[in-house]
């Protein structure tokens, strides 16, 4: 287990990585803990995030939200082990270790009570339509009525003019932030693969359990049909950038 410094040092490496590819991501987190904030309907409201990796939006929302209970899940041991040493102190994050693809995930959660809100970011892109939407049927089983859902990530359009007119827009989003020059994943990676204090989450984490995106992720208007054969009354985009998004679902 690494020291509280050394995982928060690396989680402050991670977020520097991340924000390559998305350079508004603590605006991105900044909306999502706005909408949480306004669809919470008690101090404490009880908050999943899917694909938490190692944390970083857990610990948007629980810097906002205080009272929040955060319950992280996510298959990666590396990036959970990330997680739990960097934020050991904080008892109102329960970290679960479990794929999303696995039916009996919701279980594994061990709730008490339904759910105030989901969140994710960057990560349901690696789910194939099929699991994408078992995942969004789960959510709407899970959340309390007039909870919500949010899912920002890339989400693209399926017309390829569009799409590449959007792509460039973020591009150029890029380019004017200056996040390019930050350190790519597959450095990132290799970093901690190396780094002794890291020593047994690197192997705790290898071979990671799942590796990239699949090959054709669903697209926007995909996800907006799938969460509304879910069951989510109201679906629609509060925040984006090219095609990097925050889809907000209202049970
Ligand atoms: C790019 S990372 C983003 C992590 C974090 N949400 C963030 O923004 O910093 C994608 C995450 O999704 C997780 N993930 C992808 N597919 C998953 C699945 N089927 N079950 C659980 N976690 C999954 C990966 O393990 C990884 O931690």
């Amino acid at each position: 287990m690494p020291t509280t410094t050394d995982a928060r040092q690396w989680l402050e490496r991670w977020d520097r990585q991340q924000e390559r590819y998305i350079p508004d991501r603590e605006e991105r987190f900044a909306v999502i803990a706005d909408v949480v904030e306004a669809a919470a309907e008690r101090p404490n409201p009880l908050v999943l995030d899917l694909g938490a990796g190692p944390g970083s939006l857990s610990l948007r929302v629980l810097g906002r939200i205080p009272a929040a209970q955060l319950v992280a899940v996510d298959a990666d041991a590396a990036l959970l082990g990330l997680a739990r040493a960097a934020c050991h102190d904080r008892r109102s994050l329960r970290i679960v270790e479990h794929d999303l693809r696995a039916p009996g995930w919701p279980a594994a959660l061990e709730l008490c009570r339904p759910v105030d809100a989901i969140v994710s970011t960057t990560a349901l892109h690696w789910l194939t339509e099929p699991e994408l939407a078992a995942v969004y049927r789960e959510c709407f089983r899970l959340l309390r009525p007039g909870g919500v859902l949010l899912n920002s990530d890339y989400l693209a359009e399926p017309a390829p003019a569009l799409a590449r007119l959007q792509q460039r827009v973020l591009d150029g989003r890029v380019a004017r932030v200056g996040t390019a020059a930050h350190e790519d994943w597959a450095t990132w990676w290799a970093a901690l693969a190396e780094a002794p204090e890291l020593a047994d989450l690197a192997t705790a984490g290898r071979p990671r359990p799942i590796d990239h995106d699949v090959p054709e992720p669903p697209t926007h208007p995909d996800h907006v049909r799938l969460l509304g054969a879910a069951g989510f009354a109201e679906v629609g985009t509060v925040w984006q950038v090219g095609p990097e998004r925050v889809l907000v679902a209202i049970r």
